[in-house]
C-alpha cells in the first residue's frame, strides 16, 4: 500500500515504522491512524517480520496527541464513523511491537505508546494525557492502560491534570521499559527488537496474547490461555529445534514453523 503520514523501514528481520507528519509533531489525524493500522496489519500477516518498532519523526516529539485542528468541530457521530475502529485494529495486532518514543507522547500519542509491548524513551522524552485541558478524556484506552499499569492514584493525577511526566520518572513506575540519550534511542530499541525478531516466532506471537490476557481476564482464565498456548507450542518445529539445539549445545535455527 502507498502511504502519505508514515515511512516503513525492514532491517532484516524488524520493520521500523515512523510517525511521519513532523511539522504537526506528528499529531494523529484520521487518515495517519488509518494509514498506521493497515500498514501495521500488513506486517503482522508478513512472515519475514518478527518485530516491530514505532518511533516519530524529527526530534521533538513521538506524536504530540490526536490532531486538534481537524477534530475541533466534530460531532459526536463525525468522531464515531470517523475512523476509531483503526484503534482497535492496532489493538490486535500479534507481531511484538516496540514503542521508541523520541519526544512528547501526549493524549493519543501516549496512548499509541500504550498499545505496544515495550516502551522505550528518549531521556527528554514526557507523556501526558492532557485531553482535560481541550474539555475531553482520552480516548483511545489511556485511562484503562494508564489504570493498570500506574494504578489509581497516578492515573487520576495525570488524567485529571493533564500534567506531563518524563520518561525517567514512568521508567520507576514500571511504564517506560528503559530509558536512553536520544541519539542512542533507535539502536537501543533495535537491539532488543533483534533480539526479540530472532526468537521462534510462533512462541513470541503465544507470548505476547498470554500476558496480554492478564489485563482482561480472571487469573484462572488467564492461567488456562497460557497452559493451552504452552502446549500448542509442542506441535510446532521450532519446539523441537529449539529443544534439540539446546541439547546439541548449538544455536537454535527458528523457521517460523
Ligand atoms: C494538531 C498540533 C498538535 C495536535 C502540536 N501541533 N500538537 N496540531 N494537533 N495535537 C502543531 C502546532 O499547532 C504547531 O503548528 C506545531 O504542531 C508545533 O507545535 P507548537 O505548539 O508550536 O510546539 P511547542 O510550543 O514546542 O509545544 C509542543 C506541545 C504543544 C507541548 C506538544 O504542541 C501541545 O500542547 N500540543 C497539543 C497536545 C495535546 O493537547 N494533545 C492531546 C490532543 S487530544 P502551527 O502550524 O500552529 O505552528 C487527543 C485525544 C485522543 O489526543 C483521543 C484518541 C485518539
Amino acid at each position: 500500500a502507498e502511504y502519505t503520514s508514515i515511512l516503513i523501514e525492514r532491517k532484516q528481520r524488524v520493520a521500523i515504522v515512523t510517525l511521519n507528519r513532523p511539522r504537526e509533531l506528528n499529531a494523529l489525524n484520521f487518515q495517519l491512524v488509518a494509514e498506521l493500522a493497515t500498514a501495521l496489519e500488513e506486517l503482522d500477516r508478513d512472515e519475514a517480520i518478527g518485530c516491530i518498532v514505532l518511533t516519530g519523526a524529527g526530534e521533538k516529539a513521538f506524536a504530540a496527541g490526536a490532531d486538534i485542528k481537524e477534530m475541533a468541530d466534530k460531532t459526536p457521530i463525525e468522531m464515531m464513523i470517523g475512523g476509531f475502529e483503526s484503534w482497535e485494529r492496532i489493538r490486535r495486532i500479534h507481531t511484538p511491537t516496540i514503542a521508541a518514543v523520541n519526544g512528547y507522547a501526549l493524549g493519543g500519542g501516549c496512548e499509541l505508546a500504550l498499545h505496544c509491548d515495550i516502551i522505550m524513551a528518549s531521556d527528554n522524552a514526557r507523556f501526558g494525557q492532557p485531553e482535560i485541558q481541550l474539555g475531553v478524556i482520552p480516548g483511545a484506552g489511556g485511562t484503562q492502560r494508564l489504570a493498570r499499569t500506574l494504578g489509581k492514584y497516578r492515573t487520576m493525577e495525570m488524567v485529571l491534570t493533564g500534567s506531563t511526566v518524563s520518561a525517567k520518572e514512568l521508567e520507576g513506575l514500571g511504564l517506560v521499559n528503559h530509558v536512553v540519550p536520544q541519539a542512542e534511542l533507535l539502536n537501543e530499541t533495535l537491539k532488543l527488537a533483534d533480539k526479540i525478531a530472532s526468537q521462534a516466532p510462533i512462541a513470541a506471537r503465544l507470548a505476547k496474547e498470554a500476558v496480554l490476557a492478564a489485563f482482561d481476564t480472571s487469573l484462572q482464565d488467564g492461567l488456562e490461555i497460557e497452559r493451552k498456548n504452552f502446549f500448542l507450542l509442542f506441535s510446532t518445529k521450532d519446539m523441537r529445534e529449539g529443544m534439540q539445539a539446546f541439547i546439541e549445545k548449538r544455536k537454535a535455527n527458528f523457521q517460523g514453523k
